[in-house]
């Protein structure tokens, strides 16, 4: 998958030409397993930032998009006030598609000589159906958020997908970094750069270089500011969110030691669906059993990731859906709160 990913990722530049900055909103990325919690988690925390006077940037990455179903909001690709201090967006994979494939046929076409322009257009939109061309799009998505807008919050909050799928975009950075480099130190084969282009003079071949070297370049330079803001603590980190069973921990486990390797912050968690307590007379076998199997997962938890604070959400008697149950759930999550803001 990431090779096809290397193959076309370069190429969706962003016409954007402001110098890439790697200052702006904390990144706080909300993940785990899928239905242990993430889109509500995330959500309740969003709405608490926002009340303590942040402005905060919500935004949904995973394509089952549940955030517009829980807020209760027509959410898209567009801001959407939900309260004041939140906004909030749902990436659309489809859109993104559309934008990533007009901005990968623009480039390829400012590399290709006039005559071999329909070709590249056809060749960008075959692109759009290789594998990996969706994440591609969605990466491109969120870089542009957090390069391009993180100046306008205080913080980005952002509910992902399942845990394979957003650690490979996590990792991606790095990735595509390492290899727009490679291809500039290179200095690009025509061969790699455009397959076709038989019949093309020498001049537009060193133009058609020049400009390949300067959308790799100004690609390779916003790939590095997001590695550096991923990875740098006092801006980005990650929040596992877990229920207290067994697949959860070890998906939880896993994802902690993949994180870390790729030096991405992890210094809490959330423990979500935690049952309250109860007078022990009133239950039944049932009830007894279930609430020593989950202090059995709650006791594991604390070992095995004693190094991250964690906190506990509890089991919710009633749906959790709309802004005022987010707000009363958000009134259990203080803890996290404690980062100092930037700006
Ligand atoms: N603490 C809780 N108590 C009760 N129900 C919860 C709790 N947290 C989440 N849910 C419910 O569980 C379901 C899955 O939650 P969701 O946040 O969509 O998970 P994910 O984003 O991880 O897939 C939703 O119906 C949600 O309302
Ligand atoms: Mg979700």
């Amino acid at each position: 998958m990431l090779l096809k990913l290397k193959q076309w990722l370069p190429w969706g530049v962003s016409s954007n030409s402001a110098p890439v900055t790697t200052d702006g909103a904390r990144i706080t990325f909300f993940g785990g397993k899928g239905g242990v919690g993430k889109t509500t988690c995330a959500a309740a925390y969003a709405i608490g930032q926002a009340s303590r006077g942040e402005q905060v940037l919500l935004v949904s990455t995973d394509p089952a998009h549940s955030l517009g179903d829980l807020l209760e909001l027509p959410l898209g690709m567009k801001d959407h006030t939900v309260c004041p201090g939140l906004t909030a967006l749902e990436i659309d994979p489809g859109q993104a598609m559309k934008r990533y494939l007009g901005e990968v046929q623009h480039n390829l076409q400012q590399l290709a000589s006039p005559e071999l322009r329909d070709a590249a257009t056809r060749q960008a939109q075959l692109a759009m159906q290789a594998p990996g061309a969706e994440e591609a799009a969605l990466f491109d998505e969120i870089v542009r958020l957090v390069l391009d807008r993180g100046h306008q919050f205080h913080e980005i909050v952002f509910d992902t997908a399942p845990t394979g799928h957003t650690l490979q975009l996590l990792t991606l950075p790095e990735v595509m970094g390492t290899w727009a480099d490679g291809l500039l130190a290179r200095r690009l084969e025509s061969s790699d750069r455009w397959p076709d282009r038989g019949g093309s003079s020498a001049s537009v071949e060193a133009s058609a270089e020049d400009r390949a070297a300067a959308i790799l370049r100004r690609r390779r330079d916003r790939f590095r500011a997001m590695r550096d803001c991923l990875r740098d603590p006092g801006r980005t980190r990650f929040v596992p969110v877990l229920n207290p069973d067994t697949l959860s921990r070890e998906e939880t486990g896993r994802m902690v030691t993949a994180l870390t390797r790729q030096s991405l912050t992890v210094d809490c968690l959330i423990i979500n669906r935690v049952m309250p307590p109860v007078a022990v007379e009133n239950e039944g076998d049932f009830w007894r059993q279930r609430r020593a199997t989950e202090a059995g997962h709650l006791q594991a938890i604390e070992r095995d990731f004693h190094q991250l604070q964690q906190f506990r959400l509890p089991l919710s008697a009633g749906e959790i859906q709309g802004l005022a149950a987010l707000k009363e759930l958000s009134l259990t999550l203080p803890g996290l709160v404690s980062r100092p803001a930037q700006h």
